[in-house]
This record gives C-alpha cells, sequence and structure tokens, in this order.
C-alpha cells in the first residue's frame, strides 16, 4: 500500500461519521496533495475506503468550483473575465500573462506551465468591479492593474521562484 492510499484512508477514518463527510474529506485530499488536486487515483481510492461509488465521488468532485481536477502552479494567477473587468482592459492582460508564461488556455479557462510552477485561471467576477481591472496572484487581489503593473508582479513572481 503506497503513503498516499495509508493517507486517504487515514483521512476517510477520520472524517466517516460526519455528515457531508464526503466534501470534508475530498478538501482533506486536496489539501494535502502536493499540487492541489484531487487526481483520478485519488477519488477511486476515497470511492473504495468509503464504499461508495466513484461517479458519486466524481460528482461532487466536479461540481464545486474550489475542487481542481488538473495540478495547479505554486503561484496562481487569476485574471478576472467580468464586464467591468473586461470593459477596463482585463483581455490584454491575460494576454499578457498568457505570452509571458507561454501558455494557452485550454477549453476550461486554465492553464499550467509544464514545470508545474504557474497556473492561470479566468474569473467571471470577483466582486470588486470598482477596482477594475482585477487580477489575484496566490489569492492577493491587485486592483486597476496596468500593463505596466502588471509587468512589475510578474517580474517579482518568476524572480522569486528562481531564489527559491
Ligand atoms: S467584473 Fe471583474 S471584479 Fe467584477
Amino acid at each position: 500500500m503506497s503513503d498516499r492510499h495509508v493517507a486517504i484512508e487515514a483521512i476517510v477514518a477520520s472524517h466517516r461519521t460526519e455528515r457531508g463527510a464526503l466534501l470534508s474529506i475530498l478538501e482533506a485530499v486536496q489539501r494535502t496533495n502536493e499540487h492541489n488536486y484531487l487526481s483520478k487515483e485519488e477519488l477511486i481510492l476515497v470511492a473504495k475506503a468509503m464504499e461508495v461509488p466513484l461517479s458519486t465521488v466524481y460528482s461532487v468532485a466536479t461540481f464545486y468550483a474550489f475542487f481542481n481536477l488538473k495540478p495547479q502552479g505554486e503561484h496562481v494567477i487569476t485574471v478576472c473575465r467580468g464586464t467591468a473587468c473586461h470593459t477596463r482592459g482585463s483581455k490584454p492582460l491575460l494576454q499578457q500573462v498568457l505570452k509571458q508564461l507561454n501558455l494557452e488556455l485550454d477549453e476550461e479557462g486554465t492553464a499550467t506551465t509544464d514545470d508545474v510552477r504557474f497556473t492561470v485561471h479566468t474569473v467571471a467576477c470577483f466582486g470588486q468591479c470598482a477596482l477594475a481591472p482585477v487580477i489575484a496572484i496566490d489569492s492577493v487581489i491587485h486592483s486597476r492593474v496596468t500593463e505596466q503593473k502588471l509587468t512589475q508582479l510578474l517580474q517579482t513572481l518568476i524572480q522569486s521562484k528562481e531564489v527559491s
């Protein structure tokens, strides 16, 4: 039995009697995954340990937006593509991020670099429209972002990874 298998069985055992256990279990499994996501193997292990159909586990994992089914980068950049941000130039900002990281968004509006250092997401609205355009970097909201400001933010981020 792998270490991950043992860890998942322990997570399931510690939540088994809770109401809504599956949600808590999936949260814990994602949180303890090195790349902050739920792999197919982990979903299978959760289903087996809970003795529920894989389809049940999969439907919860796909229903909630905070579950990731693909590896997430060490740094997560989220560009708002809502109307307020769009009218204030979020599209060129998104293009700037993708160009700098040499990425293309997939059909779900996300992309991760091959070295799993950076993930780019889009979001429909951060609820901060008065501060548009808005970009979050590692959960820190940056408001009224300009191309110049974004260049600085990306440079700082890229340099920080090179130092570490
Ligand atoms: S549209 Fe971007 S914060 Fe609302």
